[in-house]
């Protein structure tokens, strides 16, 4: 499923190459996920960035389903992007002016038209307890609920792999838990791959297998 090997990435800056991330090793099968923890600054956002596919990996490789992204050209990058990855951020970034069911079908709105789509995103809002809210925008939902709406369109594709980076981290304590269970919930019935940075002990412990990004790699 997800193989990462000897993944560095540096940043240019003034005072030369900075090496952020100097050798991550991971490798994750279908239906397993891993919490990565580390200090702020350690690279945790980079990473999720390079596995997926937003940013080029300085070295080291990165594949989904046996497929390595970096071959791909921009066009067809964009598409592995929509198709096999669901990326649900600390802030939601929601659209504002569409309601809670556009934002959902917002990823399947792109390449071929699916009439199957609005149907599956019904569900899933069902699913993460939103059913009553399908016409509310953004503005008249709580942080906990926009971050169910999140969670809704990162799996509207039916992704392989869901990249999460802090998706309690605004969150009080009680949205944050009924949040965490429904991420992993929905990750067990669709036998994603989940990979959650988090700030979290609560969360960390609910995804199970645990990694620390520390000096570049993970341990
Ligand atoms: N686009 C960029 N250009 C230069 N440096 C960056 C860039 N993005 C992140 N960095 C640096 O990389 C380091 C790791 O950042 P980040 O991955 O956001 O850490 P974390 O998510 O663990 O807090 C930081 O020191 C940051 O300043
Ligand atoms: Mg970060």
């Amino acid at each position: 499923m997800l193989h990462v090997q000897g993944l560095t990435k540096e940043y240019d800056s003034p005072a030369g190459p900075l090496a952020i991330l100097t050798g991550v090793d991971l490798r994750l099968e279908r239906g397993e996920a891993v919490a990565i923890m580390g200090p702020s600054g350690s690279g945790k956002t980079t990473l999720l960035s390079v596995l997926g596919a937003l940013e080029r990996p300085t070295a080291g490789s990165v594949t989904l389903d046996g497929e390595n992204p970096l071959a791909l050209d921009e066009t067809q990058l964009a598409a592995f992007r929509n198709r096999r990855i669901g990326f649900i951020f600390q802030d939601h970034s929601l659209l504002p002016q569409c309601t809670v069911l556009e934002n959902v079908l917002v990823p399947a709105l792109v390449g071929a038209a699916d009439a199957s789509a609005e149907a599956r995103a019904r569900k899933l809002l069902d699913a993460v307890g939103l059913a009553p809210r399908l016409d509310h925008l953004p503005a008249q939902l709580s942080g906990g609920e926009k971050q169910r709406v999140a969670i809704a369109r990162a799996l509207i594709r039916e992704p392989r792999l869901v990249l999460c980076d802090e998706p309690t981290g605004n969150l009080d304590a009680k949205s944050a838990s009924a949040v965490a269970s429904l991420l992993l919930d929905l990750h067990r019935t669709q036998q994603t791959v989940l990979v959650v940075v988090t700030h979290s002990d609560a969360l960390a412990a609910q995804v199970g297998r645990t990694a620390r990004l520390e000096g570049g790699k993970l341990v």
